[in-house]
């Protein structure tokens, strides 16, 4: 079983993951890393020259990629990733689920000072800034709910507070 971390931009998927893996001792793949290596394109290049619709394409590939992986991996999945029914229902078949979660205004605060947002994270509606995140979040929150097995609610909490949720959480759900 893969350990997924899913939430939006901001939630400290691949911070949180990175560690995770490593105390696991357990391989880890950030999706939007491999959509960048196998594309060969930064995410903002791709949304400008394919769309929204062509990236979503390329991360469901990158998707049904990690999902295939033999060996258990710690998954960091883009905000975006539960988008699509098929991938929601690949993540769920294949791994543990985990939300890291987190209020508006906290997400638009890490977005804002994540020296990664200019080349990764392209405006997702004609709104952009915290109007964007109000907007978004609340229409995507349902969909992480449903997925999730564990939610840790990352407001104010260190990357190490969360981590320490997490394997709490895993001691009693023990992957694989
Ligand atoms: C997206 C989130 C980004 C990246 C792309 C789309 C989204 O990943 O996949 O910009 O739709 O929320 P992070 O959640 O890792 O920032």
């Amino acid at each position: 079983m893969h350990l997924y971390l899913i939430g939006y931009r901001g939630s400290g998927k691949s911070t949180v993951g990175r560690q995770l893996a490593s105390v696991l001792d357990m391989p880890f793949v950030d999706t939007d890393d491999w959509i960048e290596a196998s594309s060969g394109a930064r995410i903002s290049e791709i949304f400008a020259s394919e769309g929204e619709s062509g990236f979503r394409d390329r991360e469901e590939a990158a998707i049904a990629h990690v999902a295939d992986i033999a060996t258990s991996t710690v998954i960091a999945t883009g905000g975006g990733a539960i988008l699509r029914p098929g991938n929601r229902n690949r993540i769920a078949a294949t791994g543990h689920r985990i939300w890291l979660s987190g209020t508006a205004k906290m997400l638009f605060e890490r977005i804002s000072g994540d020296g990664m947002t200019s080349t990764r994270r392209p405006n997702l509606s004609h709104r952009g800034g915290y109007e964007e995140v109000v907007e978004i979040l609340a229409s995507r929150e349902p969909l992480y709910r449903e997925l999730a097995q564990l939610i840790v609610e990352t407001d104010n909490k260190s990357a190490d507070e969360v981590l320490d949720e997490v394997l709490d959480w895993l001691r009693t759900h023990s992957p694989g």
